[in-house]
């Protein structure tokens, strides 16, 4: 089973979705570490509630991304992460957390990227009066919004939308999507090796 870490700056509810998998099985995975770098947010709470250790940090507290990034690093190889997972985690991720986890860093965005990227994609969608929204889940790389696509499901937009009712059904869709998702990436070795066990 990987271990693995959840970066969240606000609510959590996506860590809560992706706990309550765990919790019922239909996730194989440890949550080894929340990181937060807002420590007012509620999904500190819920980590805690959970019994998940958390890092809670300021970035303003250090000289760099880079220094704050190298204590980051320090954290996940003492809970031994082998996966970044960020859910709400308000920040760019700089090259040198990336290059420590490359192509092991997913990000879930609510919008159909490469539309509305960057912040307030649901009010961005609402704005631009789209006929269609929904939920990206990527592989994070040095840009905001930016790395390969993994998963992506839509939802139509009502004549009557609203940031709030849109919203809700982005959030619907995420908590399903992201522990699927993750099921898929996080065993997909296991898989492979297996079949190599039965081969050989
Ligand atoms: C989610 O909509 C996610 O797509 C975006 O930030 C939001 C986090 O919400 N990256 P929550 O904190 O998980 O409730």
């Amino acid at each position: 089973m990987k271990n693995i870490a959840i970066f969240a700056s606000g609510s959590g509810s996506n860590f809560q979705a992706i706990v309550d998998a765990v919790r019922s099985g239909d996730l194989a995975a440890n949550i080894a570490l929340l990181v937060c770098d807002q420590p007012g947010a509620f999904v500190i709470e819920r980590a805690r509630a959970a019994n998940i250790p958390a890092f809670v940090f300021t970035a303003k507290e250090y000289w760099s991304k880079q220094e704050f990034e190298q204590e980051i690093i320090f954290q996940l190889r003492k809970h031994h992460v082998e996966w970044v997972v960020l859910a709400g985690y308000m920040r760019l991720i700089g090259p040198t957390l990336l290059q420590q986890y490359e192509s092991r860093i997913v990000n879930i965005h609510p919008s159909l990227l490469p539309e509305f990227p960057g912040k307030d994609a649901i009010g961005q969608a609402i704005d631009a009066g789209a006929k269609w929204s929904g939920v990206t889940i990527h592989y994070v790389d040095e840009g905001m919004d930016t790395g390969p696509i993994i998963a992506q499901e839509r939802t139509q937009l009502a004549a009557d939308e609203t940031r709030e009712s849109l919203q809700r059904k982005i959030q619907s869709i995420e908590h399903k999507l992201y522990p699927a998702i993750l099921q898929m990436l996080l065993t997909r070795g296991e898989v492979e090796q297996n079949e190599q066990t039965c081969i050989n």
